[in-house]
């Protein structure tokens, strides 16, 4: 099955660098294409993505690391500013509200269903960007950063921070991972 390949190669990267093996347009592809396709409760189309390339990256990790009032290492930063750009993850709040106005009766999940819908986005572009060839993490510096974020991409307030995607060329790879006992965690009944 191409998706269980696929997740096998899909691991945190911590280390990663600034030469990417594909033409960045490759990555911009992913992205539309990725964000076009996964789903959404009610269709909603709740998700939203800002795609930080280049020296737009580096600003952000330096806004991240200023954000903390040096609070967080900055070898730490360092190595995600290491990377070649950062998927920034967000909802939109607006969406959201507008559902709960107009589905009254599930307005306690749409917050929640847009928050699955974007770990599926975040797993798609993850394993997205393996296929590519490049390596990624994610980090969760909000909500600390959101309004930094917004100030340096002049982003609306409706833009509610979910995640962000450091990634890049594969420096080293991450440590096979350790075997499991899958029936601890999967019943089959049948
Ligand atoms: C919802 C979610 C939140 C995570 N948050 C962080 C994080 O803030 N920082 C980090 O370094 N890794 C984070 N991770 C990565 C996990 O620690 C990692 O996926 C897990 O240890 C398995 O390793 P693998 O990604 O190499 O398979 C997160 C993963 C998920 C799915």
């Amino acid at each position: 099955m191409k998706i269980i390949d696929s997740l096998k190669e899909r691991r945190s990267v911590y280390s990663i660098g600034k030469t990417l093996p594909v033409d960045a347009e490759e990555v911009v592809r992913l992205v539309n294409e990725a964000t076009a396709l996964v789903p959404d409760a009610f269709d909603m189309k709740s998700q939203r993505v800002v795609l930080a390339l280049g020296e737009k990256h580096d600003l952000l990790w330096d806004a991240i690391y200023d954000a903390f009032g040096g609070k967080v290492a900055r070898e730490k930063i360092d190595g995600f500013k290491a990377g070649f750009g950062t998927v920034l993850y967000f909802y939109d709040a607006n969406v959201v509200k507008a559902l709960q106005e107009r589905y009254a009766l599930y307005a306690a999940n749409f917050p929640i269903w847009a928050q699955q819908a974007n770990g599926m986005l975040q797993l798609a572009i993850w394993s997205g960007l393996r296929e590519l060839g490049i390596g990624a993490n994610i980090q969760h510096y909000n909500p600390v950063i959101d309004e930094a974020v917004r100030s340096l991409f002049g982003l609306p307030e409706n833009y509610v921070l979910v995640a962000q995607m450091p990634f890049g060329s594969i420096v080293a790879p991450p440590a096979p991972k350790a075997g499991e006992d899958i029936s601890q965690r999967v019943r089959i009944v049948r």
